[in-house]
């Protein structure tokens, strides 16, 4: 049974709750801006992303605020200077981060009110936050006003023009998500910490052309025991393993009944031997 949520059919802060629930967790942007009199302005922006390499293309969102139309110091600072930088937000920041929506008056600076340290960018005037350790200097190329009433968002299109990386999250020449721990945002006040068990490798080669689950036999694809994460696993193969080829002898697999192999298979999955465990499930 679903429930039907139909834009229009129910109020705009209601709507707004779905769409951040649903839509997460969501990378924040935290935006540095200059206004024309020089003062610093520091916002999280979760209506964010990136959305092309070549040019570096990063977008973030700033709506009209739904109780009262009226827009955002970020919206008019990218207006006014064509300038911004996005900041990362790692765990040891976010509290400093989530103190920065607040609606301080224009003449503020967040880094004053959330005890942040502005330094100088190198191809912008915006400065970026010191304690976050990847900086996006951009040159605004667009501003899209999608629409007029409460909630309506502004795409700020940004030409990143330089990443400034901290060495501390850098592993080799890649980063490092272990090291980088970053937060996203979910809907309500909840937020993820990027760490532990929470971040994890799935490897998929893209090349390669998986069997599939058609490829696989009907016993797998209607197993009782096995989840849908875990035919996927098999399904990923190219091929059914020969025996060389798994860490099995050809009594590991003599007799046992069906569920006994569905219930080990899952096991052998869950320790990553994905092989063994095909190998299994078709002998
Ligand atoms: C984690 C987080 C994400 C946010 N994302 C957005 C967003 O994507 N768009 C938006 O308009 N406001 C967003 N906000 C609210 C703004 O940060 C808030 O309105 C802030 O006061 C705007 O500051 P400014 O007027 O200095 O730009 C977010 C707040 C938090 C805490």
């Amino acid at each position: 049974m679903k429930r039907k949520i139909i834009p229009g059919q129910i109020p705009t802060k209601d709507l707004h709750q779905y769409i951040i629930g649903a839509v997460a967790p969501r990378p924040i942007a935290f935006v540095s801006t200059l206004d024309e009199n020089g003062v610093q302005n520091l916002a999280p922006y979760s209506f964010f992303n990136a959305f092309s390499s070549n040019p570096p293309i990063v977008v973030f969102s700033s709506n009209r605020r739904v109780s009262d139309n009226t827009t955002k110091d970020t919206l008019h600072n990218v207006r006014v200077s064509k300038e911004c930088v996005v900041n990362v937000v790692p765990y040891s920041i976010v509290r400093q981060m989530s103190l920065a929506s607040v609606e301080f008056p224009s003449d503020v600076s967040e880094f004053d009110k959330v005890g942040l340290t502005p330094e100088p960018s190198e191809t912008v005037s915006a400065p970026r936050v010191l304690e976050s350790p990847i900086n996006m200097e951009c040159k605004v190329k667009d501003i899209i006003e999608l629409g007029e009433h409460g909630g309506a968002g502004h795409l700020i299109i940004c030409e990143v023009t330089m990443i400034a990386v901290s060495e501390s999250v850098i592993n080799g020449d890649r980063l490092d998500p272990h090291k980088l721990d970053l937060m996203g945002r979910m809907g309500r006040n909840y937020y993820v910490r990027a760490s532990g068990d929470a971040v994890m490798e799935i490897y998929q080669s893209v090349t390669e052309i998986p069997l599939g689950f058609d490829g696989l036999p009907q016993t797998i694809r209607e197993s009782k025991i096995l989840t849908g994460n875990e035919i996927a696993a098999l399904a990923s193969l190219t091929k059914i393993p020969e025996l060389s080829e798994t860490s099995l002898t050809a009594d590991d697999v003599k007799d046992i009944s069906e569920s006994e192999k569905h219930e080990m298979a899952s096991r052998l999955i869950t320790e990553g031997k994905i092989k063994d465990a095909l190998y299994l499930l078709t002998n």
